[in-house]
């Protein structure tokens, strides 16, 4: 049986469902991957917990001061990096440094939140290629929807002319819960922070940056392109008023706010705004917290991808479907044959 040793970084809602799902599952790793799934270390921002033997479960509720930091997580010996973390894209937030530390050492990263992605994704990709290491952001680019995994896998092969996305659950509520059951913006921002999709600071979702960083991740991650925050008109739900509302209802459109990319031989663009849908597309269709992708290749015609689930568990089973991937990856590097049985 072969150990995978395992830290978490960030100890939030995200953290710790992630903890306690990949806890539950190691039966699944051993019969599937041969993998004796240890985690060896955790750690929020001031607090931490690490044995190289493996943490059950109820240990997890009695973090210890001080246990920190890249340091703390090198020295507990972990093969995979999870980061969930507080996500700050103008700065790369504290995930940055743990990512850094852990690809540098050719150790694989999955990484749960968006900010160091999206602040330095060119010098992750480049570290993570250097060293051998694999990097993996499901749980950061829409979480249970699937989308770099379409570009990656399903549509491999394939040149992508365009993609659509209503890519943020709490945006996404907001319009529909203000289109059809008349509810406030205020009421209807207070239901999806209940629901624990919104973000802390609810302007990253309104404003559209929540949406503009899925994109530039899905475009520099899934594409090979190198897009920065400055580089996208972003534009938000704040200034959708009444008015608005009503006269969509009366042209039978419906509002969405999305993130677009358009390639051609000479660039991508990509801009983040209210779009809306006539009821004969299936993007009008796509309602609540649920999101949603259109990929138009060359080859393959429209793939349209719909989807949500409860958090935090849904971004946590996203960022545990990338070590599933990892251990695939690493049983065929070992062995040259595909180490899963499904
Ligand atoms: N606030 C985000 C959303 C979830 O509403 O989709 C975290 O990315």
């Amino acid at each position: 049986m072969n150990v995978v040793r395992i830290a978490i970084a960030g100890f939030g809602g995200v953290g710790r469902a992630t903890a306690n799902l990949l806890l539950a599952r190691r039966e699944r790793y051993r019969q599937v991957y041969g993998a004796d799934i240890r985690l060896v270390a955790v750690c929020g921002s001031r607090s931490g917990l690490a044995d190289a033997s493996g943490l059950e479960a109820e240990r997890l509720d009695a973090l210890e001061p001080d246990l920190s930091g890249p340091a703390f997580i090198e020295a507990s010996g972990a093969d995979i990096l999870i980061e969930a973390g507080p996500s700050d894209f103008r700065t790369g937030g504290p995930g940055l440094a743990y990512i850094r530390s852990a690809l540098s050492a050719g150790r694989d990263a999955i990484v749960i939140s968006k900010g160091a992605l999206v602040h330095s994704g060119p010098e992750l990709l480049a570290l993570a290629r250097s060293s051998g290491a694999m990097l993996k952001l499901s749980g950061a680019a829409a979480a249970a929807l699937p989308t770099i995994d379409l570009l990656e896998h399903s549509l491999k092969g394939c040149e992508v002319l365009e993609i659509e996305g209503i890519l943020n659950a709490t945006t996404n509520y907001l319009l529909d819960a203000m289109m059809n059951r008349n509810l406030g913006f205020d009421e209807a921002l207070r239901r999806a922070q209940a629901g624990g999709f919104a973000e802390a600071d609810p302007r990253n979702d309104t404003e559209g940056w929540d949406t503009a960083s899925k994109l530039i991740l899905i475009a520099n991650f899934g594409l090979d392109a190198d897009l920065t925050m400055d580089e996208l008109v972003v534009e938000g739900i704040q200034s959708v008023v009444a008015h608005d509302l009503e006269t969509w209802r009366k042209q039978r459109l419906v509002p969405k706010l999305v993130g677009s990319l358009i390639r051609t031989d000479a660039a991508t663009r990509a801009a983040v705004g209210v779009r809306t849908y006539p009821a004969t597309d299936p993007l009008a269709h796509v309602s609540g917290k649920n999101k949603a992708i259109r990929i138009t290749t060359d080859a393959m015609g429209e793939t349209i991808a719909i989807g949500s689930g409860t958090e935090p568990l849904a971004t946590a089973a996203a960022a545990l479907k990338d070590l599933e991937h990892i251990l695939t990856a690493r049983a065929v590097r070992s062995t040259g044959v595909s180490g899963g049985k499904e």
